[in-house]
């Protein structure tokens, strides 16, 4: 197995093997893997729904999606798909996934099938590299103060009205979701390598706990593209067969939506976290 580095910030693409059949050592140097460069990337892959849950099982345990009706036959596995007819793209603003729930997903595994010549990249950002980067002034005035993200921000006329705006996606949306909201520390302390990580995000912080959201949205603005300078941040440029697998409680990701009239097709899993602290 080879591990190679894709950008100074975050990311690696591992070579060389067949994630639908692992060892125990191979498995062990792919989770250290995600831990070390936050999100890693395999190419050449092929897997069904519940082959993709299984691999996704090695990094925590597959969680239901709320807003999106899942495979029967691995209701954790939803079909993100961006037709020739659409205009908008699911995913398409940084944002780490449900960090509106209480317990967000601890990660997220994401495997192409369909994918444009060129465009639909997905960008990450890491977080923690972010926070370390902040004045021990703006560190201390961090410290203890907590967001309130919901699932509606950012969804003017609401989240289900949107999600209709996108045709391939559209019949597989859940008209019984719910509208989640929670508060979680700015400031995260990662529960498997210790470290600190900026955890709020465009789409879904509204504003800061016991403030308005015209008092928060300067320091939101701030931090949000702080979080997203270039020396923070990867791209990756997807083929049919390549999966990433990504941690959002260290990362932010960004699908960019800049193939107008082209077709992408994505399964993804999100694996259930814990509360963020
Ligand atoms: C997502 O935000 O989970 C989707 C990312 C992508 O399609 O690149």
């Amino acid at each position: 197995m080879q591990i190679a580095p894709i950008s100074g910030a975050l990311g690696a693409e591992i070579a060389g093997v067949d994630v639908a059949s692992l060892s125990n050592e191979a498995a062990a140097s792919i989770r250290n893997a995600f831990l070390a460069h936050k999100v890693i990337f395999f190419r050449d892959q092929s897997l069904t729904p519940v082959a993709q849950k299984r691999f996704a099982s090695l990094f925590g345990e597959p969680e239901i999606y709320p807003f999106i009706k899942g495979f029967d036959e691995a209701p954790e596995v939803i079909e993100i798909l961006k037709t020739e007819a659409d205009v908008k793209n699911f995913g398409g603003s940084w944002h780490s996934d449900t960090s509106y729930m209480p317990e967000p997903a601890l990660g997220t595994v994401l495997y192409a099938l369909e994918t444009p010549d060129a465009g639909g990249d997905t960008m990450f950002a890491n977080t923690s590299a972010a926070y370390e980067a902040l004045s021990p002034g703006m560190k201390r005035m961090l410290d203890g103060l907590i967001a309130v993200n919901s699932s509606e921000n950012g969804y003017a006329g609401g989240r289900a009205r949107n999600m209709a705006k996108l045709d391939g996606m559209a019949g597989t949306y859940n008209q019984a979701a719910t509208t989640f909201e929670s508060e979680h520390p700015v400031v995260r302390t990662h529960p498997d390598t210790g470290l600190k990580s900026l955890y709020i995000n465009r789409s879904h912080t509204a504003r800061f706990k016991d403030m308005t959201a015209e008092e928060s949205k300067p320091l939101i603005d701030y931090l949000t593209g702080h979080m997203i300078r270039p020396e923070f941040t990867c791209r990756f440029r997807w083929q049919p067969g390549s999966i990433a697998v990504w941690d959002n409680r260290a990362t932010l990701h960004f699908a960019i939506n800049d193939y107008p009239g082209k077709r992408r097709r994505m399964h993804r899993v999100v694996l259930k976290g814990d509360r963020p602290r």
